[in-house]
Order: C-alpha cells, then structure tokens, then sequence
C-alpha cells in the first residue's frame, strides 16, 4: 500500500470546492490538503484562509506534496501544472478533458518516466466511472462500440427544450448557473467538449490516439422549435451523443452529433445533466452505464475516487495502445441525417449520396437522407443548419429506409 499523505489542490471552483468538503468528510482517506492554489487572493471562501495561495510554486515545489489535485479550467495553464507536477514526481489527478484531449501523448510519456500516475475519471461523463472500467474490466479486445450522451450541459438543454418547450438561450442560461456549462459555454453546445471526451475514450475503449479535431463534430446550436417539434410528432427526442464503433472496414467511425432517440433506448430515459454511456462487446452484447455527468458532487465523487485508487498505486496502463496493429480512424462514412435551415441558407442536394424526402414551409426547410461524413463536414458549418442524425436502426433492419414515415401531405418525394 503506497499512502499518499499530502494533496496540493489547484482551483476552488464548483468542482475544488466540492473535493475539498468530500475529503473532508471521508476520514477513512487520511489525507491532508495542504495548500490551495488559486488566481484570485483574499476572497471570501468556505475554507480557512491560511491554505490559499496564489503561487502555484509553492504547491509544484513542496517536496511534501505528492499528489497535485488540478481542477481549474484554463487548458494552457492545467497542462503546464500537471506537466512541471510530474517532472517533479508527483501523482496528478485532473478532470480537464481539454487539457488531457490535445496533450495525452506527452503526458502519458511522461507519467510513464517519473514513474507516478496521471488518472482523469472525472474528465469523462463525471460521476460514472467509465475510464477505469474500460481499462480494467474491458481489458481486452473484443469491444465492439461505445456511444452515448456525455456531455450534461446540452443534454439539460435539450431536455428543457424537449419535454418542457423552454427557448434554447433560456435553457442554456440555467444550465450554467446550475454549475454545468463550461465558463466558455461554446465548448458544450458546439459539441467541442463532447469531442474531447470521444477523443479520450477512444484511447481507453480501442487504445485508438487521434487528435480532437479528427473527430467529425456537429453541436445543438442550430437546433430549432421546428426541429425539436417534428422529433416529438413523430415520439422521438433528440440527444447529443458521442459514437465511435467498428466499420466494415475494421476501422473505427467516430463523430459528435445530435441524433433522434426512439423510446425504447436506455438513452431516451437519460435527462436533464445526466450522462449515459452504451458499450457495445462482443460477448456480452450491450450493457449501459448511467449517472450525473457534470455538477460539484458528482464530479467530486471521481475525484475522490481517483484519489483513493492512488493510495494501492493504481496507474493507467493503456494496454490496449500497446499494439502496434491497432485499428485506425475512418476518414469517411456514410449515415442518415436529417438537415434543417432557414432563410437563404442553401443545401447542395448533389452532395448526398441518397435523399428520401425533402420538406420546405413558411417555417424552414429540412431534408432526409444519406450522406457522408465527409459531405457533412460541408454543409454543416453554417450556424443556421441543424443536423440530426435518425434514429439508429435495430440491429435486424439492415436497409436504409427511414425509420419514420415521412409527412405524406407537404414531403416531397426526391
Ligand atoms: N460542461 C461539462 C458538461 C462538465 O456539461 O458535461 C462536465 O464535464
């Protein structure tokens, strides 16, 4: 048992301060939170102020801490404290998935030659604890898919607007004063940190390392009261998921995108900040992890897991990217989307490879068909188009006929 005894914590925001009162409420941890580093001295905060400090040096210097605890949201400044933390051999725990998304690499080398351990569980889907599981319990190859919604901020969004029919920007704003949003609240409704997070998992779910903007990425900004009324007339809601499963090629597909959700999907029951994740194996089939993805306890709640796995010396050992042969990312594929826009916006119809109906009104215009990601990537930039992505298809409907009957009395057959 190798105790660690001393924690550094950077950043008293909704998530520090939560560490600092759930270490204080877990005797049975035995560890002491010497200092806090924080960027702003002398404001009134729910801690004595002796442990606060603005010099970060002194907590990356102090031969006495051995274990940096980082939670600040700066991605630059994370990166430069939990690199000079582990130069200096000390454990580093972190929910930063920016930071983590654009510089695993370098600090996966790094932790791997100071010999301390670098764990993140709170940087992906907060509370649930995926990483480790993918690591330990999934540790082999015979992982098919994993898909979910891991980002709670738009999902709290697209749960107001769904079921309640609140206006997206109202959605948004209590969603961040709820705690949830990121303090650039883009990176939640742009789908960057959704992107972020896919990019993690694929390193711990197929030991696959690709950079986040590699990951084809499409938010809910552009989604409408149009959108969100021909998803409930038709018994579907929409989420914003995060995929990555196996071609037919064997490589993997992996995107961000807002897709409809059929009633029968463990996703459909997935509200409000909560995060749900399916794994799809090939021996045991599908099976599904739920629980709050963002908000101060639940987030805690991994950090201070994190924190115990320290004291038996646990490590992520990244076996999966140990091979040399592992599966590579697929620059293209083909899905079923529907596509909406407004006003003088225009599609390129040539662009898709398949069209089952296109709809135009006095309210918008949308479009079903497929296309491919590539061709996605085109049409999608604009503010103005939404684009979801259809229900998926069981796993017995091979065709690509569309799911849902399309609205016989305005469609227009292609
Ligand atoms: N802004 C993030 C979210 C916080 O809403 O999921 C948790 O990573």
């Amino acid at each position: 048992m190798i105790q660690i005894k001393n924690i550094g914590l950077i950043g008293f925001g909704v998530v520090g301060e939560g560490v600092y009162h759930v270490i204080h409420q877990t005797p049975g941890l035995q560890v002491c939170i010497k200092k806090i580093g924080v960027k702003q001295a002398h404001k009134n905060r729910n801690a004595p102020e002796n442990l606060f400090t603005t010099d970060l040096k002194t907590i990356i210097d102090d031969p006495e801490i051995d274990t940096v605890v980082e939670l600040i949201d700066d991605a630059d400044a994370a990166f430069e404290i939990v690199r000079q933390s582990i130069t200096r051999g000390k454990n580093v725990v972190t929910a930063n998935k920016k930071m983590l998304a654009f510089h695993l690499t370098e600090l996966i080398m790094l932790q791997r030659k100071h010999k301390v351990s670098l764990l993140y569980e709170a940087a992906v889907c907060g509370s649930i604890p995926i990483l480790r599981n993918l690591e330990e319990y999934y540790n082999n190859d015979l992982l098919q898919s994993i898909s979910g919604i891991v980002n709670g901020s738009t999902n709290f969004i697209l749960t107001a607007m769904c079921d309640r029919q609140i206006p997206y920007a109202e959605a948004l704003l209590a969603a961040q004063q709820a705690g949830f949003a990121e303090s650039d609240p883009a990176l939640d409704v742009e789908g960057f940190d959704a992107q972020n997070k896919l990019t993690l998992l694929l390193k711990h779910t197929f030991g696959l390392h690709v950079k986040p903007a590699q990951i084809f990425r499409k938010g809910i900004t552009g989604i409408s009261g149009e959108d969100i009324n021909y998803a409930r007339e038709k018994g579907l809601s929409v989420k914003l998921l995060a995929k990555a499963f196996f071609s037919k090629q064997q490589k993997i597909v992996a995107y961000v995108l807002p897709q409809f959700i059929q009633p029968h999907s463990q996703l459909s029951h997935v509200h409000n900040e909560y995060n749900g994740i399916l794994i799809g194996s090939m021996l045991a089939d599908e099976q599904f992890l739920y629980g709050k993805g963002a908000g101060r306890y639940p987030t805690a709640s991994a950090v201070l897991s994190d924190i115990s796995a320290l004291n038996y010396g646990y490590r992520y050992e990244y076996k999966k990217s140990d091979n040399q042969t592992g599966p590579e990312l697929e620059t293209d594929y083909n899905i079923s989307v529907y596509v909406s826009w407004k006003g003088e916006a225009r599609i390129d119809k040539s662009l898709f490879t398949h069209i089952s109906a296109v709809f135009s009104g006095d309210s918008g215009h949308y479009l079903t068909g497929v296309i491919s990601l590539a061709n996605l990537q085109l049409i999608s930039s604009s503010a103005n188009v939404s684009v979801i992505e259809m229900p998926a298809v069981q796993k017995s409907q091979k065709s690509l006929v569309p799911l849902i009957p399309e609205r016989k009395e305005v469609a227009v057959l292609y």
